[in-house]
């Protein structure tokens, strides 16, 4: 099976050595937990190595997503050599992103993609049975597309299971946060990943200013 480098430092580690190439993955976690940052530093690594990438946020638009995420990752660098596409869309159904999407891989040979996010997409159902039929009209569309690797982002905790794309996707990756005392740490935890042996335990992470740097000695909490 063929790994990927996630640029994601330290994160490699826990997985065996790498996310299975053509994965599709689900991202969970709460409101400023790092999931864009994770979805970007992720597309920009792949770039920097050569391996196209797409990036799409629903009902956000790009300039904002630009103006908060004050990484070191070199977005305004990698999408003027063309290494990198930014897209934004309005709410829209999943039908409407499929469309969107092909038209953009037919146009590029992307194999770094991610979506950011899905929750509000999810909201636009109110009936259970369509949204299965068209996530898995979704899901036929992504898998067309050869060697791409998908991070699919979701607001959420690792107790709200969305049964239906932690069900569906290869691997899922929850960020957490816990209180220690009166300040914050940062968690990561792989709860899903088809195929592969990775760690069970939930690992530091931490910020700095070329993005999320996962700690794969340390963990949150020890047995
Ligand atoms: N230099 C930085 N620029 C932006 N966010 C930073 C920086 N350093 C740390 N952060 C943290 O990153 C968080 C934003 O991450 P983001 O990827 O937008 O999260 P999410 O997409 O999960 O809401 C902020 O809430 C802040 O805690
Ligand atoms: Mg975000």
């Amino acid at each position: 099976m063929e790994r990927l480098n996630t640029g994601i430092r330290g994160l490699d580690q826990l997985i065996d050595d790498g996310i299975p190439r053509s994965w599709v993955i689900l991202i969970k976690g709460p409101a400023g937990c790092g999931k864009t940052t994770f979805g970007l530093q992720f597309l920009c690594y792949g770039a920097e190595n050569d391996e196209f990438g797409i990036y799409i946020t629903i009902g956000e638009p790009i300039s904002h997503v630009k103006k908060y995420i004050r990484f070191n990752l070199n977005l305004e660098k990698l999408t003027t050599e063309g290494k990198l596409i930014l897209v934004d869309t309005k709410l829209i159904k999943l039908s409407d992103l499929s469309e969107i999407l092909q038209d953009a891989i037919g146009k590029y040979n992307a194999q770094r993609i991610v979506i950011d996010s899905f929750t509000s997409l999810i909201s636009l159902y109110k009936d259970e049975p369509t949204l299965r039929q068209e996530f898995s009209n979704f899901l036929d569309v992504v898998r067309q597309v050869k060697n791409a690797t998908w991070m699919i982002i979701e607001e959420g905790t690792p107790r709200s299971p969305d049964a239906l794309s932690e069900f569906m996707a290869d691997g899922v990756i929850n960020l957490t946060y816990f209180l220690r005392g009166n300040h914050r740490v940062r968690g990561i935890e792989i709860t899903k990943m088809r195929g592969t042996a990775h760690s069970e335990g939930i690992h530091l992470y931490k910020f700095n200013e070329d993005g999320i740097t996962v700690y794969p000695e340390e963990k949150v909490f020890e047995m």
